[in-house]
């Protein structure tokens, strides 16, 4: 018996013994890198599954083959916000292939003894503060496939040696301060390239060496803002699967090589923008003429189109504006079948818009060049059309019935033209912010139809000919700019357009009258006309009202009965934390006394659970009649959303006509009512919190959490403030739990939707995270300014955005925007949030940071 026990124990131990050695390489891999840890500044304590007591494959960001003993082949340590020492004792793990450290806080030189690393394939440093020269050493790491050091301060010139790193296909240097010049040789063995970042490095200056054509398998060559100057070598016209060339904001100059269009003929993108280019644009061949009509009617060519077509077939950005070309604009670009965005303003471009344009184009920007002809029917015709400018060219002609046609239309810039005829009415465009037709010969009156544009703001008629009365329909619009100045206008100004701006606005039309104008009306113009039409009106308005009342409370009783009628066990709940009570006695408490207020989806409750605490309960109208088990799970997917700057959503109730959304009540109320109180004053440091935790809360919602989620309403009533004036966001997603009409709709009704929302909300493309932080930069001048993101009363633009974009441009104007409740001595951190705020609020999508880089510069302007 004590034998076999021994036996037993001697077996347990030879087991154990066994496998703590078969296992020996990995516990010897265990202390590299908890060596490798120990050298690490780790605030937030990601490592901590880093410990002997965890089985080394379950470390976080360590990654092991499958092989027994498991050996380590990847470690990847992404935004932990690390910094401190890289050790090398990385290097000894002997398959280390894949390395990844990008987005932390490493504050060093490019590590030397990196170059130990011989067998990494996969290096990415990228997002850090490393400073210092790139070394010659890291010709040592031969290997490599990819290399990535964006956006981080290494500076000097590119090293030779990186040359030698032939096995490279992905070469990220974009970011940097690099300087000096692209030596030839460079390019020679890198013959692997497929993408080439050397992008946003203002202090290199060089010509684009020769050698470059040799990269064969180059697909992406980023290099805008690179201190480029000289030609472009016809050596580029080698690069035949490029697909993305982008060399803007050089100081490129002279002509393009000739066949630039052809062959290049996987191109996607391209940008030559910002630069001094002259000459025609070649490449008749690909865009021009005779390719695109041939391919237009390709069946001609029974099946068999000519190569030449097909390889200009996938263009969808072409952007050259800013340059000195001249000559004919390629025409048959006008017909590639992916083209989306034409931008060419500011050359000195001639030809016509051809009647065959037919693709699904959403950006034509074509300013302030030599355009002629006609405005071609077939413009009008594309519903995808998102922005069109052509100001400053020679069109003529009267403008088709359907030029506003496109639903997605946002802005259009048709000024300083020879266009005339009368202007057509617009019916379809409800997205339409900004219309600017002046300097035209446009006759006839003002189309009554703007005034029904929910978020028309820009309105710029100016030197015509139009004639008749402005439309009264246009107060309700809010405007920023109403510029109807020299026309043949007359009759009595709409009283808000004449208070609410300058009177240059309406200067040069002789026959207007009102008050504060030269003339004053008449009875005739009053008239006993409009006298008995306000009469008219006043009577429809009258009888409008009781019908609404009657039919309210027809609606009402009706609704009542139904109450009494609806057995309890319609209505469904789910708790995601305790709540003690049912989902009845919630909805019993809805009625006046428990109301607070109305939000765009319904209206909101305040009530106070059994144990004290008090919850939020969201009205939203059960529109989008989503099964309850669907809705269950999107209101889920919300609920998880859990981080220190989101408020809770605590639970949900369900019936049939109304969801009943729960949520954490905080006392503070909302950041939009503690900006307008005149008892809650919040200083700047509290202010750079509250955008910070905001950002912090977006950033996870974008990137961290699974599904990522978009909030698609941020504004200021949005962010609660907890006692310590921590904000919780709110409201979002509700998208997924009303349907996108109704939400579309919600949102639109509200009353200062169009300030916070980003414009190219119009444009065809789904939401983006691009959207919510245009929302953010929104909120951010507010927390600059102190003004809502919209001033009903102020005379000046209603809008912040457009406010603080107009004061900006006059002299010492940024520092008139800064909230003047707020102390002098943070002025230096305010123009710099100033700036990230307007880079957020950019008109253009792709101008505007991704949320991490906005945290980023927060998180520094907050800890200095
Ligand atoms: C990086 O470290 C240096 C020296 O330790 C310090 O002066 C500098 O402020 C740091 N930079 C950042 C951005 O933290
Ligand atoms: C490096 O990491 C960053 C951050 O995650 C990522 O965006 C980038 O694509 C990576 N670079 C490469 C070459 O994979
Ligand atoms: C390119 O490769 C050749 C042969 O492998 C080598 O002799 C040369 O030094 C390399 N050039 C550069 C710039 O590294
Ligand atoms: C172009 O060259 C001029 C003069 O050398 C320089 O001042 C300017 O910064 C350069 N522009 C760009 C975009 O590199
Ligand atoms: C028009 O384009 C030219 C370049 O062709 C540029 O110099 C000029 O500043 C532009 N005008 C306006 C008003 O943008
Ligand atoms: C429209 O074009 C004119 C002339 O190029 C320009 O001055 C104006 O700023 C443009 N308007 C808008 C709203 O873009
Ligand atoms: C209004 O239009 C007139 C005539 O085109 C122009 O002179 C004036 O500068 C415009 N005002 C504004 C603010 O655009
Ligand atoms: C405007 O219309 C009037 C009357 O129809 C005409 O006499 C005048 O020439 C027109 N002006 C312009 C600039 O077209």
């Amino acid at each position: 018996m004590v034998m076999a026990s021994n036996f037993l124990l001697f077996f347990l131990l030879l087991s154990l013994l066994s496998t703590s050695s078969s296992s020996s390489s990995s516990s010897s891999d265990k202390d590299l890198l908890l060596t490798f840890k120990s050298s690490l500044t780790d605030p937030i304590s990601s490592l901590s599954s880093w410990s002997h007591s965890t089985p080394l494959c379950n470390w976080l960001g360590v990654s092991c083959s499958k092989l027994s003993p498991p050996t380590i082949f990847s470690v990847d340590l992404q935004s932990l916000k690390l910094s401190g020492d890289i050790s090398p004792s990385l290097c000894q793990l002997s398959s280390l292939s894949h390395l990844n450290l990008a987005h932390n806080l490493f504050n060093n030189s490019i590590p030397l003894h990196l170059s130990q690393c011989t067998s990494l394939l996969y290096l990415n440093l990228s997002n850090n503060l490393l400073w210092g020269t790139l070394p010659d050493q890291i010709s040592q790491l031969s290997s490599l496939t990819a290399l990535d050091l964006s956006n981080n301060h290494i500076e000097g010139q590119l090293p030779l040696a990186l040359g030698s790193l032939g096995s490279l296909q992905v070469l990220n240097l974009g970011t940097n301060v690099f300087s000096g010049t692209l030596h030839p040789s460079l390019f020679n063995n890198l013959s692997g390239l497929v993408q080439l970042d050397l992008s946003q490095n203002p202090s290199m200056s060089s010509v684009l060496p020769d050698e470059i054509g040799s990269l064969k398998k180059l697909k992406w060559l980023l290099m805008q803002s690179s201190g480029l100057y000289g030609n472009i070598p016809d050596s580029l016209l080698g690069l035949d699967q490029i697909e993305v060339l982008d060399l803007s904001q050089n100081n490129l100059t002279g002509k393009l090589p000739p066949g630039f269009g052809l062959e290049l003929g996987k191109l996607v993108s391209l940008d030559l923008s910002q630069n001094k280019l002259s000459g025609p644009f070649p490449g008749d061949v690909c865009y021009g003429k005779a390719l695109v009509e041939v391919s237009l009617s390709q069946n001609f060519f029974a099946g068999s189109v000519p190569k030449a077509i097909e390889q200009c077939l996938s263009l969808e950005r072409f952007e050259v504006h800013s340059n000195e070309f001249s000559g004919e604009f390629p025409s048959g670009l006008w017909s590639l079948p992916k083209v989306r965005v034409i931008r060419a303003e500011n050359n000195q471009f001639s030809g016509e818009i051809p009647e065959s344009v037919a693709v699904p184009l959403e950006q034509v920007q074509i300013d302030n060049n030599s355009f002629s002809g006609k405005i071609p029917l077939a413009l009008g015709k594309i519903n995808t059309m998102y922005r069109f400018s052509a100001s400053r060219n020679g069109l003529y002609g009267n403008l088709p019935d359907n030029i506003f046609d496109s639903p997605a239309l946002s802005i259009i810039n048709l000024s300083r033209n020879s266009l005339s005829g009368s202007i057509p009415e617009l019916k379809n465009c409800k997205r339409l912010v900004s219309l600017s037709l002046a300097g035209n010969s446009f006759t006839g009156n003002i189309p009554s139809s703007l005034a029904e544009l929910p978020v028309l703001t820009y309105i710029d008629l100016s030197s015509n000919n139009l004639s008749g009365e402005i439309p009264q329909g246009l107060q309700n619009l809010k405007l920023a700019l109403f510029n109807v100045s020299f026309n043949q206008l007359s009759g009595l100004v709409p009283a808000s357009l004449t208070a609410g701006f300058p009177a240059s606005f309406l200067q040069g039309n002789p026959d207007l009258c009102g008050p504060g104008l030269p003339k004053q009306c008449n009875d005739r113009e009053k008239g006993p006309r409009s006298r008995t039409k306000g009469l008219i009106i006043a009577l429809a308005t009258i009888a409008f009202a009781v019908a609404f009342i009657l039919l309210a409370f027809g609606i009402f009783v009706a609704y009542r009965l139904y109450q009494r009628k609806s057995c309890s066990s319609c209505l469904k709940s789910v708790f995601f934390y305790p709540l003690k009570i049912t989902g009845d006695e919630l909805m019993m408490s809805l009625d006046e006394k428990s109301n607070i207020g109305r939000g765009p989806f319904g209206k909101v409750h305040l009530f106070q659970l059994p144990n004290g605490q008090f919850v939020v309960l969201k009205r939203l109208v059960n529109s989008q009649s989503l099964s309850y088990k669907k809705l269950k799970g999107e209101i889920k997917t919300l609920a998880k959303a859990r981080h220190k700057s989101l408020a809770k959503l605590l639970g949900f109730c369900y019936s049939e006509g109304e969801i009943l959304l729960i949520y954490e009540y905080y006392h503070k109320g909302s950041l939009g009512d503690a900006l307008s109180s005149s008892i809650i004053k919040l200083n700047w440091k509290v202010r750079c919190q509250i955008a910070l935790g905001t950002a912090r809360g977006l950033a996870y919602l974008h990137k961290d959490y699974v599904p990522s989620l978009l909030h698609r309403n941020l504004k200021s009533n949005n962010i609660l403030l907890d006692e310590d004036f921590e904000p919780k966001v709110t409201d979002i997603g509700l998208d997924r739990v009303v349907g996108e009409t109704s939400f579309q709709s919600s949102i639109a009704s509200e009353l200062n939707s169009c300030c916070i929302i980003a414009p190219e909300h119009g444009c065809s493309e789904k939401a983006t995270e691009q959207m919510d932080v245009y929302s953010f930069g929104v909120v951010l001048l507010e927390l600059i300014t102190g003004r809502k993101a919209e001033q009903q009363e102020s005379s000046e633009a209603p809008d912040v955005v457009k406010w603080v974009r107009r004061k900006i441009n006059m002299t010492n104007g940024s520092l008139q925007v800064l909230d003047a409740k707020i102390s002098a001595s943070s002025q230096e951190e305010m123009l710099q949030a100033l700036e990230l705020a307007l880079r957020c609020t950019s008109l253009m999508p792709e101008n505007r940071p991704m949320i991490e880089e906005v945290v980023r510069l927060l998180e520094a302007l907050n800890s200095s």
